[in-house]
């Protein structure tokens, strides 16, 4: 090749690299000039096959091509990754001081029951409980027989059950009336120990000020070696003082009866009232806020547990009673409405997860 030659093969190459106006239009010059079968390598393989004398001379011309070129790519490659950075910097400029747009998640709200049932579940998942589950709709069996409560047992007409239209011979299922049921159903399928909570709706064909067809309870569960009435009472002081979020509340015992425990007492909280605003925690009145006792030994024995060597306790609260007396709710049926302004008011943003460490309803 003659020298001339090499002088057009530059000035075309340096023409290419100079109007190649991206990143890929660059590579395409650098393949086609030193790429495996590019025109420059092409030119290196002729060195071989040249007598030494012309070699001498055409060696340099060749190699100071290939260099200049490599240089010219090189410098054009970073002028272009400049020119696409800022390019891109231009198109994703994201002005950081504008005020946040009221968006659905913000206009969005967590209903109170939702809440406080997240609350519970963190407390009671920081004092080592596992939160269990069961159906809605459920058998007599799992509902009474198992909890002890036999098929005359006056117990069954106090809980005003919702039963269905039973199916051919099938027995007719019904709408829980009690969280209780999960007790049997999550000790079946385990092993003891048992520790756990059941949160979830429950229904009762009851309506008044204080009472909706549909509520919510959440049921509590231990089952080990050893377990008396001082690791009842115990936990449900945390818990209390842990929701209400005060240094400590005391509670008091007041024998009661449930078929599914013996003994079996109502759990009372201490409180203050004053201009119709309760206090949990100290004071001179009592509320009550649920059921408890220690699981009786036939229930036990229908979750297929020995009785000999295994006790527990168990409790029984109402969930919507805690969120009302926790966030000043009056009326228990205002929670079923579906009320927009309602929920504007007592609901929680989407944002405000119940978090044990930062304090439990601090947004
Ligand atoms: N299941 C009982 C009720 O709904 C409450 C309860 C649960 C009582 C567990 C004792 C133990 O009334």
């Amino acid at each position: 090749m003659t020298q001339t030659q090499i002088g057009t093969l530059e000035a075309d190459l340096i023409n290419r690299i100079a109007s190649a106006a991206d990143l890929n239009a660059l590579e395409a010059v650098r393949v086609d000039a030193l790429g495996k079968k590019g025109s420059i390598s092409n030119l290196l393989k002729t060195l071989g096959g040249m007598d030494q004398e012309t070699r001498q001379v055409e060696g340099p011309l060749i190699n100071g091509l290939k260099q200049k070129i490599t240089n010219q790519i090189a410098e054009r490659k970073l002028h272009l990754e400049a020119v696409a950075m800022a390019a891109r910097l231009e198109a994703e400029r994201v002005d950081v001081s504008l005020p946040v747009q009221a968006g659905p998640l913000l206009s969005g709200r967590i209903h109170p029951v939702s809440q406080v049932m997240d609350e519970l579940s963190i407390i009671f998942a920081d004092l080592g409980f596992e939160i269990a589950d069961g159906p809605d709709i459920e058998t007599d069996f799992y509902n009474f027989t198992s909890l002890n409560i036999p098929e005359s047992h006056p117990a069954r007409q106090m809980h005003d059950t919702f039963y269905f239209e039973p199916k051919g011979d099938d027995e007719a299922l019904l709408l829980r009336t009690h969280t209780s049921p999960v007790q049997i159903r999550t000790m079946e399928a385990g092993k003891p120990p048992f520790r756990f909570v059941a949160p979830g709706r429950t229904y009762r064909c009851d309506s008044d000020q204080t009472h909706t067809p549909m509520f919510h309870q959440i049921e509590g569960l231990m089952v080990d070696e050893v377990t008396h009435l001082g690791h009842l009472k115990w936990t449900l002081e945390a818990f209390l003082a842990a929701f209400f979020e005060v240094d400590a509340v005391k509670i008091r015992f007041r024998p009661s009866y449930f078929p599914f425990t013996e003994p079996s007492m109502e759990i009372d909280v201490q409180c203050s009232r004053e201009d119709g605003i309760i206090k949990i925690g100290d004071g001179a009145e009592w509320l009550e806020i649920g059921g408890s006792g220690m699981v009786h030994p036939e229930v036990l024995k229908y979750a297929g547990i020995d009785p000999d060597i295994y006790q527990g306790f168990a409790f029984g609260m109402g969930i919507d009673r805690l969120a009302m007396l926790k966030y000043g709710m009056p009326d228990l049926r205002a929670f079923f409405d579906a009320d927009l302004r309602w929920l504007k008011h007592y609901g929680f943003l989407p944002f405000d997860v119940p978090n044990i460490a930062r304090g439990i309803s601090e947004g």
